[in-house]
């Protein structure tokens, strides 16, 4: 065997590039954290890919609404889940992640208000976080990344050389979010933004499966008040005490 890059190399046996950055980073956060806004800028900073792992579990959701399967009929979601060949394209350049379903690309309906309704109890059952996680762990084994979700730095990464964890007041994230949907021109109030975001955090934090929390070595950062830029500048920071 030739000479191997540390891009080569397994995550198991945590060799380090040159300058010894941390080579697999978990950020995590709730609904509208800005987890995939950072982790995507943070990933095209250090030149690694970025994985947003929360269009894993909305493909899966997609696939069932498709298929006119209940959300709350675990069974049948189950059997989907473990059936579906899911292809993940790892965003290398800041473009996004996309997601094939049995072949064929479903990446921009999955932020259709059907799949926003249903992901987070789609996401409340075993066998779909199982087939998801052992999918998210071959790819981090494959090159340095950054992954985002609500898990990472707990369940699917629990050795990640850096855990972040973005968190901030549900009035902020509606505001955020309700900026996004404005500037995608989608007609939506400010209260119904609010309301569904606190549904999803229910959901996600109170579900027996891997429920939304930090990790205990995760580094916890509340974002109210933080512009976009001066959440990064601290997460660069952390990357740098890591290295
Ligand atoms: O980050 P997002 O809004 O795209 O995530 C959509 C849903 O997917 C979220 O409500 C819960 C689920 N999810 C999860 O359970 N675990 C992850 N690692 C990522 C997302």
């Amino acid at each position: 065997m030739g000479e191997r890059t540390a891009a080569q190399t397994t995550a198991d046996e945590h060799i380090r590039p040159p300058d010894n950055r941390p080579l697999r980073i978990a950020v995590d956060g709730s609904a509208a954290s800005g987890k995939s806004t950072i982790g995507r800028r943070l990933a095209e900073r250090l030149g690694y890919a970025f994985l947003d792992t929360g269009v894993m579990y909305r493909a899966v959701t997609h696939a069932a609404l498709e298929r006119e399967l209940s959300p709350e009929d675990s069974a049948a979601i189950a059997e989907l889940a473990q059936t579906l060949t899911i292809d993940v394209s790892l965003d290398c350049d800041g473009s996004g992640t996309r997601i094939a379903i049995d072949g064929s690309d479903v990446t921009s309906h999955l932020r259709s208000q059907p799949v926003e309704d249903a992901v987070s109890i789609v996401s409340r059952f075993v066998a779909v976080r199982d087939a998801l996680v052992s999918r998210q762990r071959e790819i981090a084994e494959q090159q340095p990344i950054v992954m985002a979700g609500r898990d990472i730095g707990t369940v699917v990464l629990p050795d990640a050389d850096l855990k972040v964890y973005l968190d901030a007041s549900i009035e902020e994230r509606a505001r955020r979010r309700y900026a996004d949907f404005q500037a995608a021109g989608d007609e939506v109030s400010q209260e119904i933004v609010l309301e569904d975001i606190r549904r999803r955090d229910r959901i996600d934090s109170e579900r027996e499966v891997s429920p939304l929390r930090p990790a205990d070595d995760a580094v916890i950062i509340d974002t109210d008040g933080l512009s976009l830029d001066e959440v990064m500048a601290r997460v660069i920071g952390l990357v740098g005490s890591a290295e």
